[in-house]
């Protein structure tokens, strides 16, 4: 992997980087609470591949950084959809981060999705983020499965992420990653609760009309919003990125 772009380090462009190098560059800021999503698209924009999935687009490049990302992450925070559609299982230990993320799961339904119901040895905890429009039943099952600890109600009609985000935090979960999915990221957009976008442009084209990896409502019409690049990777051809949002 070569770097196009590293603002810390003007003289690199170009250099080769170490595995270790790698992972310093994508440590979220130390002492601060940090929100980071991380998407993968095609050339063409589309954040699947021709069978629905982001997997079928994903690269070596883009699934060694997808792992590092992880790895500095104290949360990871997926949307319902997602969890269900990519087959989300609770978080492994690694050589690098033994002590797993904890998996958190956003939901309006309140269902648990099938890969958190069942803790496995050695695998993360997990968590159930929802708001009251889901209901008492599917609130008291959701304790029901998880324990009542690990089922939080923040907001009314839908999920407050920065009450979420709040929550988190107090529990220690200060480097939260959000892997998706699109309507999830549209969303924490919109509420101003992300600070950074790792993004992977595959180098294929799919064409069809797979969705983009934001979805929902403009976001701040009619600019957008607006982020600065902090970081570009490239390796066979998939360019990795960091932008980080404009505040
Ligand atoms: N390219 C990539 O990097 C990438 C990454 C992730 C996913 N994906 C793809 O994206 C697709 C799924 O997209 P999606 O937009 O449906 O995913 P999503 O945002 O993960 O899931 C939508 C569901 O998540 C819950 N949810 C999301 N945001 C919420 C909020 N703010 N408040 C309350 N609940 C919220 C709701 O669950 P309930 O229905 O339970 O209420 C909603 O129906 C899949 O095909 C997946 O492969 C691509």
């Amino acid at each position: 992997m070569r770097i196009l772009l590293d603002p810390r380090r003007p003289a690199t462009p170009g250099g080769r980087l170490t595995v270790a190098a790698l992972v310093d560059l994508y440590a979220p800021p130390p002492r601060r609470r940090w929100v980071r999503s991380n998407m993968v698209a095609t050339v063409d924009g589309s954040a699947v591949g021709a069978d629905g999935r982001s997997g079928s687009v994903n690269t070596p490049a883009d699934n060694r950084v997808f792992a590092i990302l992880r790895d500095h992450a104290d949360a990871v925070v997926a949307g319902a959809g997602t969890m269900r559609d990519e087959g989300y299982r609770r978080i492994e230990p690694t050589r690098r981060s033994p002590v797993p993320a904890t998996l958190v799961a956003v939901t309006r339904s309140g269902k648990v999705p099938e890969g958190l119901r069942t803790p496995t040895a050695g695998r993360g905890p997990a968590l159930l983020v929802t708001c009251d429009a889901a209901g008492t039943r599917a609130l008291n099952r959701a304790r029901s499965v998880l324990g009542a600890e690990s089922v939080l109600v923040c907001g009314d009609d839908r999920v407050d992420l920065a009450l979420a985000l709040d929550l988190l935090a107090d529990r220690g979960l200060r480097h939260v990653l959000v892997e998706g999915g699109p309507s999830l990221l549209g969303t924490a957009l919109a509420a101003g609760v992300v600070d950074e976008l790792a993004t992977t442009v595959a180098p294929v084209v799919v064409g069809g009309n797979g969705r983009r990896i934001v979805t929902g409502a403009p976001l701040a019409p009619p600019a957008g919003v607006a982020v600065r690049p902090h970081l570009m990777l490239e390796e066979s051809g998939t360019v990795l990125a960091l932008w980080r949002v404009r505040r």
